[in-house]
């Protein structure tokens, strides 16, 4: 085995740049090269002012200030840095499928292939090829078809290297993971390059915490831990609805079974429903290579996960119009919140914009605040949508810098991001500036409704009868 000494990133985003900015911070022996064809966002990660990096994650800008221009660069040279490292990471977007064949279940690989064939095309000598992205089971034998047949006789080993980070905690989960995954061949080629990645994380993971598995496992298990992981939120959801029927707490349920060490007090946390880019494409592909593979049983079970998790959106919307006397039609609801979950400026999936969706049908008029997301972003998230033209979107929702003027003159707020900042609010200026009753829908369960109460406000939370 040779010990690695330039490493390539194809793909800048919300993975590439935390994971490689780590890599390089822990190993400056390492030249760690990120590549991107987005050129806005290359030139973001670039921005000498690193608090205006393009992903925003708690820590993030001083790994980067450390190491960037040390051994740190990002750039869109992608054929230079291709044939400059030994070891290339791929990780880019491999989005729900829009069209054709497996149309919103399967994983668009068309990145993916892109990246190989470019790979095949520019490389000059042997290279370590480690899928980084999220990919379908048994996408290495995709990767080694083309890159053995486009190659120009270089050789390639592929291994599969998931990532476990989540959004919002990133940096901390890139310094002390659970564990890293590692898979590759069980041939002595393959074997050496299982090595020479685990060496590049041995330098600052405990040995016991790299597992190595054959590749196959570790495609699969990305898929698994994420459904995994969205089946409990689903589960603590479905139960919620029965909580609000019975006057059993949610919360206090949540408590009582988390406290089995057998089930464990993680992704209990009630919701409006859980988003992101990553569990709903994942479960969908799980879904879709189960059907695939005819395994019907396989693929409803885990389908359940996701028609949970969009009923739980649409109950939390069709709660607010049923308190608002079933008509929300010129009322103005305030969105506190638009990212998906707290500390991260991404906002896909996220619930927000679904439950935003149903209540712009009802003509309502929302008013967002979010402390990281930009208004052209709501915008943009609605408008993928196309359940109307821009203009309308644009006429039924007004973003704004401050929290305070998002709620003055607003009918109800609702809470959708779990943000800490929403917890030490004025509330009762809030409320003196609102439409009496004023109402608050907390998605989240994060504030205090017995104080909230005692100031005046209505309060509805999740899987609690107030
Ligand atoms: P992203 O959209 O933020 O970033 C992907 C980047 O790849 C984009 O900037 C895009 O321009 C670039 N890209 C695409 N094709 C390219 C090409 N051919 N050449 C150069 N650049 C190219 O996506 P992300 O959130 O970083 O996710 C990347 C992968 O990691 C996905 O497979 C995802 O499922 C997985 N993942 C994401 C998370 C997460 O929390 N976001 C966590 C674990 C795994
Ligand atoms: C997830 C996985 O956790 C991570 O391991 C994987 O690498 C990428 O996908 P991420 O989507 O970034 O990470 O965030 P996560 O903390 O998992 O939250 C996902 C969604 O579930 C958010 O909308 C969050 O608010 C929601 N959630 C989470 C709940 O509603 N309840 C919970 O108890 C936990």
């Amino acid at each position: 085995m040779t010990s690695v000494k330039s490493i390539c990133c194809i793909g800048a985003g919300y993975v590439g740049g935390p994971t490689m900015a780590v890599i390089a911070k822990k190993c400056p022996h390492i030249k760690v090269t990120v590549v991107d064809m987005n050129e806005a966002r290359i030139a973001a990660w670039n921005d000498p002012d690193t608090e205006n990096i393009p992903v925003y994650e708690p820590g993030l800008s001083d790994v980067v200030a450390e190491a960037r221009g040390r051994n740190l660069f990002f750039s869109t040279e992608v054929d230079d840095a291709i044939r400059d490292a030994e070891m290339i990471f791929i990780s880019v977007n491999t989005p729900t499928k829009t069209y054709g064949s497996g149309k919103g279940m399967g994983a668009d690989l068309k990145y993916i292939e892109l990246c190989a064939r470019q790979i095949a095309r520019v490389s000059t000598t042997d290279k370590i090829i480690v899928e980084k992205s999220t990919l379908p089971v048994r996408t290495a034998e995709v990767l080694r078809d083309i890159l053995q047949n486009v190659g120009n006789g270089v050789k390639f080993q592929i291994l599969s290297n998931p990532e476990f980070l989540a959004e919002g905690t990133a940096v901390e989960d890139l310094f002390s993971p659970d564990r890293v995954l590692i898979g590759g061949d069980y041939t002595d080629e393959g074997l050496k390059a299982i090595e020479s990645l685990v060496e590049v994380y041995a330098n600052w993971i405990p040995r016991e915490r790299i597992l190595t598995t054959n590749v196959w496992s570790s495609e699969l298990s990305k898929l698994v831990a994420n459904a995994f992981l969205a089946q409990r939120i689903s589960s603590i959801n479905a139960i919620s609805e029965l909580c609000e029927k019975t006057e059993a707490d949610i919360n206090e349920v949540a408590r009582a079974i988390g406290t089995d060490s057998r089930i464990g007090s993680k992704f209990l946390k009630a919701s409006v429903g859980f988003g992101g880019s990553c569990f709903q494409k994942d479960i969908l592909n799980l879904v879709y290579i189960s059907r695939s593979f005819g395994l019907k049983e396989v693929a409803d079970y885990w389908e359940q996960v996701i028609i949970m998790n969009d009923h739980q959106k649409r109950r939390f919307a069709l709660n607010i119009v049923r308190n608002l006397y079933n008509t929300v039609s010129g009322k103005k609801i305030a969105f506190l919140g638009w990212a998906f979950k707290k500390d991260t400026n991404d906002t896909r999936e996220s619930a927000a914009i679904y439950v935003a969706d149903l209540l712009l049908n009802e003509q309502a008029v929302v008013k967002v605040y979010d402390p990281k997301v930009e208004p052209k972003q709501v915008y943009a998230d609605l408008d993928y949508l196309e359940t109307r033209q821009p203009a309308a979107n644009a006429n039924g929702v007004a973003c704004y810098e401050d929290p305070y003027e998002a709620c003055k003159d607003t009918h109800a707020i609702a809470v959708l991001t779990e943000w800490d900042e929403f917890k030490t609010y004025d509330w009762q200026r809030i409320y003196d500036n609102m439409l009496k009753p004023a109402k608050i829908f907390d998605g989240r369960n994060i504030l205090n409704a017995a104080e909230l109460k005692a100031i005046g406000f209505q309060v509805r939370s999740i899987g609690v009868t107030n």
